[in-house]
């Protein structure tokens, strides 16, 4: 038994870590020999076990150590991740090396993401290969396919729903397709980002088909109650995430004549994560994703993995020791493995998660928020004042900053903050609501809501970014000087995620300015989910508005916004100054005017941003104190600023000042 000191902790942890790896040493070397694994892959093996080994039992212990069959959970886990070892191929043990050498390889400036729907993009995995240029082209060197594996039939949650991590949706291609993809975007130095859905399976996955068949293996696998009593009970403390779809958390199995916990839609089943054989079974999933050439698992949902009675089953500690125990995992099996976070919740709860043993990388959704936001009031007040309590993240760690992706937005900001520049916060998110879904007198935006909940007035908002920036209404009303202001928006949101820190996410279609895509209401089986409108088709026609660009200088706006777009990715990976996370907040002494100092060794950028669509000026002093220097380069108009004058920017103006 393991004994506890005074102060509740065991105290002999690692003595039975070490014994247990003693007693299962036979077992792992009688595994190497029957798979006739090379000396040196059982070498590295053993010598990245022993640097993680404690730690992974000391979580587990943590999570499952009151269990009968503790020993017995922890022995599967660890034959678990020698066979993913033993079946990782070669190329990706390569880069393995690689990163273990260089663990902080995803800060470069030369980093830039971007995000799809393999069916609305390209069609399937065969068309996506024949797109790899177009992404080179465009600057992108992380690749995020959306959820692209076998799904239920019907409505599936834009892919979340998965009836089979192993095999693709045949609509797509086939797991082999997915591989030589993999390959073929390794070759163009392309990370592929895919998702990992470890919060709940489809309802068609075979361990609820189990469960549906009465199997008690299998129940064990969900949350599923006889009757109302114990989930009313959980219901009191539960926020609802998806009210529309179907009010409280639990839904109603006819067949088992049961209660299943259903965060989500009512046919995403969360899984139970006190039963370690859960834990398992997902670990082997997530080593069958990786090995196929992935480079980063985006863990989505994690918020919501653990639950506990009278509390709001978000966030809480056994959530952050569970991911804690996948990527020590990661760290013993599949080294190069990179986790990212989608926590969409209180930005204190957000960086929890953020750290070099849980994800490395994360969403940044406070700022996602907060950028719409300023735009939205034309000040920067409750962004500067949240930058100005952001925690520093752990090194080798990093933001991946967007301003779109499939999802909605929330005003997930701190109260505190809004209060404390004097924003009361209630009445500031039914604004913004209002100003997002184009009800509030003079807004450019064109949003729809998503979740709207009449009960508590809460809301969230569904549109492509140049519809919210308010080039689709600009468009309608056919009115230049709107076209311009909208364009501006969206370059001056991009200027912002390319250059404050971190990793930046394009959702694709950004770049060519799409707009909503209101047929989607035609589909039933979209039609519920107004997160579809900013989930359009790609236009392969638009590369030809492109050559007409080049060739006559004169082309559409959608060629113009990618121009532009291309031109800002390009600019940041010549900046060094932007590598990292390393930014200082500069206070412009005008409320309308965002502005940072970027700093990498000896680089340095002052980064000015007017959320007006008025021009705005700066002090110029300003930038002699922080820059260093009496004159500027603006790099994206290649103007030169004096800092005996005031700075001048135009509205919406993004300038990216080096010393000259
Ligand atoms: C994540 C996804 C979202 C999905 C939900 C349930 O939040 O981003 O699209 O609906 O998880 O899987
Ligand atoms: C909520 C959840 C987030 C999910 C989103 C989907 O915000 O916190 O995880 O992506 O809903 O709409």
């Amino acid at each position: 038994m393991i004994g506890s000191s005074d102060n509740g902790t065991p105290d002999d942890i690692p003595f039975h870590a070490d014994l247990t790896l003693q007693r299962l040493r036979p077992r792992l070397e009688e595994y190497w020999r029957q798979r006739g694994t090379s000396e040196s892959r059982c070498r590295e093996f053993e010598l990245r076990l022993r640097e993680h080994w404690l730690e992974l039992f000391r979580i587990l212990f943590r999570l499952y150590g009151t269990r009968y069959d503790f020993f017995y959970h922890i022995e599967q886990v660890l034959l678990t991740a020698a066979a993913a070892w033993a079946e990782r191929p070669e190329p990706l043990c390569e880069l393995d090396l690689h990163r273990c050498n260089d663990p902080g390889w995803f800060l470069s400036e030369k980093v830039v993401g971007g995000a799809l729907y393999v069916d609305l993009f390209s069609e399937n995995l065969v068309r996506a290969r024949e797109h790899v240029p177009y992404f080179k082209d465009l600057g992108l060197t992380y690749l995020h396919l959306m959820p692209l594996f076998a799904v239920r039939p019907g409505n599936n949650d834009g892919g979340y729903a998965i009836s089979n991590y192993r095999s693709v949706d045949p609509r797509l291609g086939t797991i082999d397709d997915l591989r030589m993809l993999a390959n073929d975007l390794r070759e163009a130095g392309i990370s592929l980002v895919l998702d990992f859905v470890f919060n709940h399976t489809a309802d068609a996955h075979q361990w609820a088909q189990h469960a549906q068949a009465g199997e008690r293996e299998y129940q064990d696998f969900y949350w599923i109650f006889s009757d109302r009593e114990i989930p009313e009970q959980y219901e009191r403390t539960l926020r609802e995430i998806f009210p529309t779809v179907r009010r409280g958390n639990f839904t109603w199995h006819d067949g088992m004549e049961q209660w299943v916990w259903t965060t989500f839609n009512s046919f995403q089943w969360d899984l139970n994560y006190t039963n370690p054989a859960v834990f398992r079974a997902m670990a082997e999933e997530m080593f069958f994703i990786a090995n196929m050439g992935v480079d980063i698992l985006r863990l989505d949902a994690v918020a919501f993995i653990w639950k506990r009675m009278g509390t709001d089953c978000e966030n809480l500690p056994e959530a952050h020791l569970l991911i804690q125990a996948f990527n020590r995992l990661a760290r013993i099996a599949t080294p190069g493995l990179l986790f990212k976070s989608e926590a969409i919740v209180h930005p204190d709860e957000v960086v929890k998660y953020i750290h070099p043993n849980e994800c490395q990388i994360s969403y940044n959704p406070t700022l996602m928020a907060l950028l719409w936001e300023s735009l939205a009031t034309r000040k920067v007040d409750l962004l500067v004042q949240t930058l100005k309590h952001r925690s520093k993240l752990p090194p080798n760690t990093s933001w991946v900053n967007y301003l779109r992706c499939h999802d909605d937005i929330g005003w997930t900001f701190d109260d505190r903050h809004a209060e404390a520049v004097g924003i009361r916060a209630y009445d500031h998110r039914r604004f913004l609501n209002e100003f997002y879904t184009g009800q509030f007198p003079g807004s450019f935006a064109r949003g729809i809501p998503f979740q709207e909940n009449l009960e508590t007035g809460d809301m969230r908002i569904s549109g492509t970014m140049a519809s919210l920036a308010g080039l689709e209404q600009a468009i309608e009303e056919d009115d230049e000087e709107k076209k311009d202001l909208a364009i501006r928006r969206m370059m001056l949101l991009h200027g912002i995620t390319l250059s404050i820190g971190g990793i930046p996410l394009l959702y694709l279609g950004e770049e060519w300015g799409m707009l909503n895509d209101y047929d989607f209401a035609l589909d039933p089986a979209k039609a519920g989910d107004s997160r579809w409108i900013h989930r359009p088709k790609m236009k392969w026609e638009f590369l030809e508005e492109l050559d007409d660009h080049i060739e006559s200088g004169n082309g559409s706006i959608r060629s113009e916004i990618y121009m532009s777009t291309r031109r800002l990715i390009e600019l940041r990976k010549d900046l060094p100054a932007l590598s990292g996370q390393n930014m200082e907040l500069i206070n412009t002494s005008n409320s309308h005017v965002l502005g940072y100092l970027r700093l990498h060794d000896a680089n340095r950028l002052i980064v000015l941003a007017n959320f007006s669509d008025r021009p705005q000026s700066v002090d110029g002093n300003t930038l002699r104190t922080v820059g260093l220097g009496r004159f500027f380069e603006d790099v994206i108009r290649t103007t030169t600023y004096s800092t005996a004058d005031p700075v001048e920017l135009e509205p919406y103006q993004n300038l990216w000042l080096k010393r000259v």
